[in-house]
């Protein structure tokens, strides 16, 4: 099956973005998915219902993915004979999340895995100041920024406050990001290898997410706007579409397709911009996978981004990005002071909210703003989508069985 699967892929898309030969021996594909988080798990859900099976690499067994495919290996993403148990049983390759050893993908790559985003894109994106040196090549605007090659208060204030120190690799969720107003706040510094980032004081963070398949043809869902607890950097409450000038989004939406096309790569890809006051757009970072901000398109979207993944990976033609319903969506965040197994309060109240849909995603433990589940609400129009998320932010409540 696999050599049908590989021809087939190979083949690539014929006139009109069909491929050529459109015949698939059930199931459609076998799916190897690197990483067993809520995205594994919506990307399973969508890859079911077209027809494929998954397998999942994650170490925590049954990880909220692997619980969704049935199937999981338990290894870790940089351990190479996990990740060529994992290739073995699969058609395609895709991933969830950046930190994976990319050198097992390029000798994978090699002897004729498909994988996607290609190792080259994760490369490029897994290292956040390879990634800016990418985009600065490429002409893409973005905040201007220095590789901290000593982690000094010396270094620190050569470039000057305030900045924003990044690690260059494994940070997720603003674990791995320190904004720092002044020179009193390198106390917080991190002891590893970062950038340093001009602080960019932004009226608004909006994203874009970029679907690019296998023939190159790129579709971009409508903006969505993004708001981060100041704290922890962690996205707190979306709003989709976002309600920004028409200029502006089509701007943004110019400058996400630049950045998709440059890197070339094949999926779904988040583009996290920052808008200034004065209307310049900035990319803040590039995810080579579906996104925090495109949850609500399950719900509010034709097609949504974890089957559009699917769509792009297998080298079908993309579905429609248009948006049905105004939609807002908040994640629910573990409670602070809290670890352990979790108990989730207010459920039954959140629900009886119409235009509610709930999502947890099983994870075995909780811990203080650990991403648990989020809530799209979907509503005639967005403030009132807004008025419920927020609604709902105040009712539900995941606390952990133990206090730290
Ligand atoms: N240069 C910057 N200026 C202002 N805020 C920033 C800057 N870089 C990051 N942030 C804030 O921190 C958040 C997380 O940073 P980001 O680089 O996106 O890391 P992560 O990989 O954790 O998402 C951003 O969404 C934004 O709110
Ligand atoms: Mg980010």
């Amino acid at each position: 099956m696999l050599g049908f699967f590989l021809i087939s892929r190979r083949r690539g898309c014929g006139a009109g973005h069909l491929p050529m030969t459109d015949s698939y021996p059930l199931p459609v594909a076998r799916i190897g998915i690197i990483g067993g988080g809520q995205l594994a798990r919506m990307m399973v859900k969508a890859a079911k219902r077209l027809g494929c099976t998954c397998v999942v690499l994650d170490p925590t067994p049954a990880s909220p993915a692997g619980q969704v495919a049935g199937h999981q290996i338990v290894g870790g993403y940089h351990d190479a004979d996990k990740l060529r148990e994992l290739a073995a049983v699969a058609d395609v390759l895709t991933y969830d999340l950046e930190a994976i050893g990319t050198e097992t993908l390029f000798e994978l790559a090699r002897e004729g895995a498909v994988i996607h985003p290609s190792p080259q894109v994760l490369a490029t994106i897994q290292d956040k100041l390879v990634q800016k040196q990418f985009l600065e090549a490429h002409g893409i605007p973005t905040a201007d920024f220095v590789e901290a090659d000593a982690i000094t208060p010396e270094t620190f204030a050569a470039f000057g406050y305030p900045l924003v120190q990044k690690a260059r690799r494994g940070g997720y969720d603003g674990r791995g990001v320190a904004v720092m107003r002044d020179a009193e706040a390198f106390a917080r510094n991190l002891p590893v290898p970062s950038l340093l980032e001009r602080f960019v004081p932004a009226a608004k963070e909006i994203a874009v997410l970029v679907a690019r398949g296998t023939d190159g043809d790129c579709r971009c869902y409508p903006l969505a706007e993004m708001w981060f607890r100041g704290e922890e950097n962690v996205l707190d409450l979306l709003l989709a579409p976002a309600d920004i000038d028409p200029a502006i989004a089509q701007t943004a939406e110019d400058i996400a397709l630049r950045t998709v096309r440059a890197l070339g790569g094949v999926g779904v890809f988040g583009v996290e911009m920052f808008v200034t006051a004065d209307g310049e757009v900035l990319v803040n970072e590039v995810a080579p996978r579906t996104h925090n901000s495109g949850h609500h398109t399950i719900e509010a979207c034709v097609t949504d981004q974890f089957e559009q993944h699917i769509r792009a990976v297998l080298g079908l033609p993309l579905g429609s990005t248009e948006q049905l319903r105004p939609a807002a969506m908040i994640n629910l965040l573990g409670a602070p002071g809290y670890k352990g197994r979790g108990t989730i309060n207010g459920m039954a109240a959140a629900l009886a909210i119409p235009g509610v849909c709930l999502h947890l995603y099983g994870k075995a433990s909780t811990s203080p703003f650990r991403k648990m589940g989020h809530v799209t609400v979907l509503d005639k129009d967005l403030q009132s989508a807004r008025a419920k998320a927020e609604r709902v932010r105040d009712l539900i409540e995941i606390i952990g069985e133990e206090k730290l």
